[in-house]
C-alpha cells in the first residue's frame, strides 16, 4: 500500500462502523456469541454484495450486524477498522453508529458507545488519530424511538460529536425529524444527515432548512435542482460523497457515470469517504484511488479532497491546523 492515495493524510467523515464488519468477523463474533447464522460461509456473504439499490444492502447490513452483542464486540469492530484507517492515511475519523439496530436486540446503548470509544482512545494513543462518534437515527423507525434514544444518551452528550440520519431514505423525509434535531442541537451536538442519496433534492433542502445540518451525507441528487446547487455552493456546505458506495448501490451504472466531476465543476465542497467499506469493495484510500483512476485527477487535485475533508470535519481549529 505505497500508493499516494493511501499515504495522503486525510479525514473520514462518512463511515458507518457497522459497515466495516467484514464477513470473517461476522463468523468469528457469531461463534463467540453462540449464534447460528443464516449464511453458509464467508463466501456466501460475499456472493450477496451485488446490490440493486439501498434496501437490499440495508437488509444484509442489519442481518450481519446482529452478531454485535457485547461491549467487547464493538471495541473489536472499531479497532479493526481503525487499524485499516491508519494504514490508509486517516488522521481523523468521525464514525457513524446505529444504536437502534442494537438496542432492539437488548444491547445497552452504553455498551455500544463505551466499546467504540475505547477503540478510538487506543487509536489516539497508538497513532494520534482523532475523531469521535456521530449517533445516527434510523429514519424508518418511529420518531418516538429517536427521541427515546436521544434521551437515553443525554447524560453523556460529551461522548458524542453529533447526530445523523440514515437507513431507508425514500418515504422518510427530514421533516419527520425536525423536533428531534432541534433537541439534539440544543444539547450542543453537531447535525448531519443522509440526503439526496436515493431521495430527490427536496430531501437535501429539507435537511438544510428543517434539520439545520452542517454537512450533507451523499447529496448527489442535489444536482437535479440548480437553485439548491447554488445554495450549497454559496454556503460551501460540505458533501460527504462515497463513490464506491454509489456504484455498488446502483445509484450509477459505473464509476465513469458518477456525478462527482459535475459536483466539483459546480464549485461544491466535496469530500471522499467509504460509507460501508466491507460491503462496497473498499476503504477510504480505495475510494480515492478509484476516482483518480476513473477521472484522471492528478495528485494535487486528490490532495484537495484530503484538505476538504479536514476543513469539513468537526475537529477543533487547532487540530485542523495540525492536519493541513
Ligand atoms: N446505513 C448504512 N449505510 C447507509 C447508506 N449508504 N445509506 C443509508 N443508510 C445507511
Ligand atoms: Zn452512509
Amino acid at each position: 500500500m505505497t500508493n499516494a492515495m493511501y499515504t495522503l493524510p486525510k479525514a473520514e467523515l462518512h463511515l458507518h462502523i457497522e459497515g466495516t464488519l467484514e464477513p470473517e468477523m461476522v463468523f468469528a463474533l457469531a461463534e463467540r456469541n453462540g449464534m447460528e447464522l443464516p449464511f453458509a460461509s464467508v463466501d456466501d456473504i460475499r456472493s450477496r454484495l451485488d446490490f440493486t439499490s439501498l434496501q437490499p444492502f440495508l437488509d444484509l447490513y442489519f442481518e450481519c450486524g446482529a452478531v454485535l452483542r457485547t461491549q467487547q464486540d464493538f471495541h473489536d469492530l472499531a479497532a479493526a477498522y481503525l487499524t485499516r484507517a491508519h494504514e490508509q492515511g486517516l488522521r481523523h475519523v468521525e464514525m457513524f453508529f446505529d444504536p437502534q439496530g442494537h438496542t432492539a436486540r437488548g444491547v445497552p446503548v452504553d455498551a455500544v458507545i463505551d466499546g467504540l470509544l475505547s477503540a478510538l482512545a487506543e487509536a489516539h494513543e497508538e497513532w494520534g488519530i482523532t475523531g469521535g462518534l456521530i449517533m445516527c437515527f434510523l429514519r424508518d423507525l418511529p420518531v418516538e424511538s429517536a427521541f427515546a434514544l436521544l434521551d437515553s444518551v443525554a447524560h453523556r452528550v460529551d461522548d458524542l460529536i453529533g447526530v445523523g440520519l440514515d437507513s431507508t431514505e425514500v418515504g422518510y423525509p427530514p421533516e419527520l425529524f425536525e423536533q428531534v434535531y432541534a433537541h439534539a442541537r440544543g444539547l450542543g451536538l453537531h447535525a448531519v444527515a443522509h440526503a439526496g442519496e436515493e431521495g430527490g433534492p427536496e430531501y437535501v433542502s429539507g435537511s438544510l432548512d428543517l434539520l439545520k445540518v452542517e454537512r450533507v451525507d451523499h447529496g448527489i441528487r442535489s444536482l437535479e435542482d440548480p437553485e439548491l446547487v447554488e445554495r450549497l455552493r454559496a454556503a460551501q456546505v460540505p458533501m460527504t460523497v462515497c463513490p464506491l458506495s454509489t456504484v455498488r448501490l446502483a445509484g450509477v451504472p459505473t464509476m465513469a457515470d458518477h456525478p462527482l466531476p459535475r459536483m466539483i465543476e459546480a464549485g461544491l465542497l466535496v469530500t471522499i469517504n467509504s460509507d460501508d467499506p466491507s460491503y462496497f469493495g473498499g476503504y477510504v484510500g480505495d475510494n480515492y484511488l478509484a476516482i483518480q483512476q476513473t477521472f484522471g485527477y492528478d495528485n494535487l487535485a486528490m490532495a484537495g479532497f484530503a484538505l476538504n475533508s479536514v476543513t469539513a470535519s468537526f475537529a477543533s481549529d487547532a487540530r485542523k491546523d495540525e492536519l493541513r
